[in-house]
């Protein structure tokens, strides 16, 4: 059987991972680590998601809702991509246009076509300092703060389980040479408003990847340099998150970087994915063919760079026509870009590892009630007291609250003799109850709540902390924690 034929008769039926297997028995050739090369010449994948889904990754597009009557666009988007992101439909000034008043007509639409064609859905984007409603202009300090941690937290909720990724956070950092955060009112509320975005994401859909997403990042300098600074001290402190997005626009004077591939693979270093999210290219013909199919081949050369998202589809949708950056013209005909973005998917490398589950232990069972139309809240099940702290751990408590509703994140520093099971008492106040927990059970209620270990995070080293957190109604605890060893 020669590899063609081999992989051929595969795609049909057969999951990419056991057709990458497949391939390399029929060639002949033993497979190292999880990279797959594909016969040279051969064509795996005759559209864009076919193409790129051979090594496990989606290849997206930025989609506008107002664009989906429109035959000749969605004929396109529904043959050539796996993924869509929100254009504009889940930005701040679309989904609350008035304080705590949600619109999520347009987001749903994008959703359910997403949903109808098999297609994942990456979340654009919960925390900026762009396109915010007129309203957060009058604020800022904790009512600013609390105002974009409720924002994430009902967005996110609304579409818990239906996103592959949200973008948390989208360009918080500055553009010149200092590395430094960009002045915005987000940022004025304290360097800490990031972290507190992704911790509320996490608590509003633990299953969604959460990404900090920017642009001028794509490859080193100052300014990824700095958000390379951040995910490392996250990923030191446990917080909570997944992966980085890449703009990656590019122009004449802004090119493709030489060392674009090295920068991807630093930061997948640290722990986290990476993916190219709104790729577009300024130019034509063979110049911006080879630009794309760079980006293309940098990103398959990473197994962690687990998709690639192009911002838009045909060059006259694009939110920068004049440069014609798109893969499509405006008659929807296939232009040079395209055909070198599908040969570089179909050249293969290497395979998107499988996806390790969330860092729950416990899915969430209960939702976090919208202001406006409040849920019943459940009641815990009755439980005997946590014992007084016994001097072999401690408990530290970091809260973002808002009217109505908090997060709460526990640190448990195990004492000199360490631990191998903790439980950690901490008094809500009155009318207060705990909605969901990760890396936790929870007990008790308000005046009595208990959070016990869960199976991996029991045995702490001496010295060493391990995190879980938990997210409630009403008004979050205002006394001190009590941890002892269980
Ligand atoms: C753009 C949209 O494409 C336009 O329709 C809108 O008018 C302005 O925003 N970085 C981002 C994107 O993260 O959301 C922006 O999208 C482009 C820059």
């Amino acid at each position: 059987m020669n590899p063609v034929s081999a992989r051929g008769s595969g795609r049909r039926t057969t999951p990419p991972r056991l057709r990458a297997a497949l391939v390399s028995i029929a060639t002949g050739v033993v497979a190292v680590g999880t990279t797959v090369a594909l016969a040279s010449g051969a064509s795996a994948g005759t559209t864009l998601g076919a193409a790129a889904a051979e090594t496990g990754r989606y290849f997206g597009a930025a989609v506008a809702v107002n664009r989906l009557s429109d035959s000749g666009y969605v004929g396109i988007l529904n043959r050539e991509f796996t993924s869509v992101t929100a254009e504009n439909e889940m930005k701040w000034d679309a989904t609350e246009p008035s304080p705590n008043q949600f619109t999520y007509t347009s987001g749903d639409k994008l959703v359910s076509h997403a949903e109808a064609h098999g297609m994942r859905v990456r979340g654009h984007a919960l925390a900026w300092h762009q396109q915010q409603p007129r309203w957060t202009a009058v604020l800022s300090g904790t009512a600013l703060r609390n105002a974009m941690l409720n924002h994430v937290t009902q967005v996110a909720t609304h579409y818990r389980g239906r996103i592959d990724a949200w973008n948390v956070v989208n360009e918080a950092f500055a553009d010149g040479g200092s590395g430094g955060r960009r002045d915005s009112n987000l940022q004025r509320t304290g360097d800490d408003w990031i972290e507190a975005a992704f911790r509320a994401a996490r608590a509003a859909d633990p299953g969604a990847k959460l990404c900090y997403n920017d642009y001028y990042t794509d490859g080193q300098n100052p300014k990824s340099n700095g958000v390379y600074a951040m995910v490392q001290d996250f990923k030191a402190r446990g917080v909570p998150i997944d992966c980085v997005g890449f703009q990656s626009h590019f122009t004449a004077q802004s090119p493709v970087p030489a060392d674009y591939q090295a920068n991807l693979q630093r930061f997948v270093d640290l722990g986290v994915e990476v993916q190219i999210t709104e790729l577009d290219v300024e130019g034509s013909g063979s110049s911006q063919a080879d630009s794309y199919s760079r980006v293309v081949r940098a990103c398959l050369a990473i197994s962690r760079c687990t998709g690639i998202t192009v911002s838009g589809i045909r060059d006259t949708d694009s939110w920068r026509s004049s440069a014609t950056p798109l893969l499509f013209d405006g008659n929807g005909t296939k232009k040079a870009a395209y055909t070198s973005t599908l040969d570089a998917l179909n050249a293969g490398g290497t395979t998107v590892p499988p996806t390790p589950p969330p860092p729950t232990a416990a899915p969430p069972t209960t939702t976090p009630p919208p202001t406006t139309a409040p849920l019943p809240t459940t009641t815990p099940p009755p439980t005997t007291a946590p014992p007084p702290a016994d001097g072999h751990c401690t408990a530290s408590v970091s809260l973002s609250s808002w009217p109505g509703g908090f997060v709460a994140t526990v640190t448990v520093t195990a004492g000199p003799a360490g631990l191998d099971g903790w439980v950690v008492g901490l008094p809500l106040p009155s009318g207060a109850a705990v909605t969901n927990a990760w890396s936790a059970q929870h007990a008790g209620t308000a005046g009595d709540v208990s959070f016990r270990n869960v199976g991996y995070n029991g045995s702490i080293g001496a010295g060493v902390g391990t995190e879980f957190g938990f997210q409630g109604t009403g008004d979050g605890p205002t006394g001190t924690a009590t941890c002892a060893h269980a």
